[in-house]
């Protein structure tokens, strides 16, 4: 369980972020996906990372301290439309460096919508992960908007995706932050790892 987190600072730079010296888990997936609101509800902090109805919210690499342990960190969603190419572009090579030169990234969580059939750009994102040696689970989100059947179909249909580019099939979770389905697994996922 989660007893603490705070804000600790937020970055364009990853050579600003806090010292690598503690365990960190970073939340991604693509714009409105629901990542934010994840990270509140897995640290049953609603006010702790800022959400929004509306794409593109998250636009910095945001440090959270939790329980004096390990970081937390909120990025901005990859795959927002209404942005022009310079700044995703902009936004690409922030994340994507950050990705590759944090050396005490444990897991990255790649946050896929639940209700949504394999997007292509999330197939080539974790394709991209693995070409990097990047280590991601996947989090299914928004479980609540519809039936648990649908959620399976969609999880099953992503998970076979996966499975043809890696011949392995990425461990995975289904939550909602609505809900609070998967927040003791996926908790319980990264304290294992933290206190390794
Ligand atoms: P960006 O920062 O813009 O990339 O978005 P994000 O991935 O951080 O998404 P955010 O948490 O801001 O949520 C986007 C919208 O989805 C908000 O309106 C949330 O209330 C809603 N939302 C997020 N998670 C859930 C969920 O589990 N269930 C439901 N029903 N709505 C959710
Ligand atoms: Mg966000």
């Amino acid at each position: 369980m989660i007893k603490k987190a705070v804000f600790l600072i937020s970055n364009t730079d990853h050579t600003k972020c806090p010292e690598p010296n503690k365990p960190e888990f970073a939340f991604i997936g693509r714009s409105n996906v629901g990542k934010s609101s994840l990270i509140n509800m897995l640290t049953g902090n609603s006010k702790l990372a800022k959400t929004s109805g509306r794409p593109g919210k998250t636009q910095l690499i945001n440090h959270f301290l939790v329980d004096d342990k390990w970081y937390m960190v909120d990025l901005p969603g990859y795959g927002f439309a209404k942005v022009s190419k310079s700044i995703k572009d902009t936004w690409g090579k922030m994340i994507m460096d950050y990705l590759s030169a944090r050396e005490n990234l444990v897991a990255l969580m790649v946050l896929i919508d639940s209700r949504l059939e394999p997007q292509k750009i999330d197939l080539e994102f974790i394709t991209w992960c693995g070409e990097n040696d990047i280590p991601f689970v996947l989090l299914f989100t928004k479980s609540d908007k519809q039936s648990k059947s649908r959620t399976k179909e969609n999880v099953n249909r992503f998970l076979n995706a996966a499975f043809e580019i890696f011949q392995d099939k990425p461990q995975h979770y289904i939550t909602s932050a609505t809900s609070g389905e998967g927040k003791e697994e996926v908790v319980a996922f990264i304290e294992e790892l933290v206190s390794e």
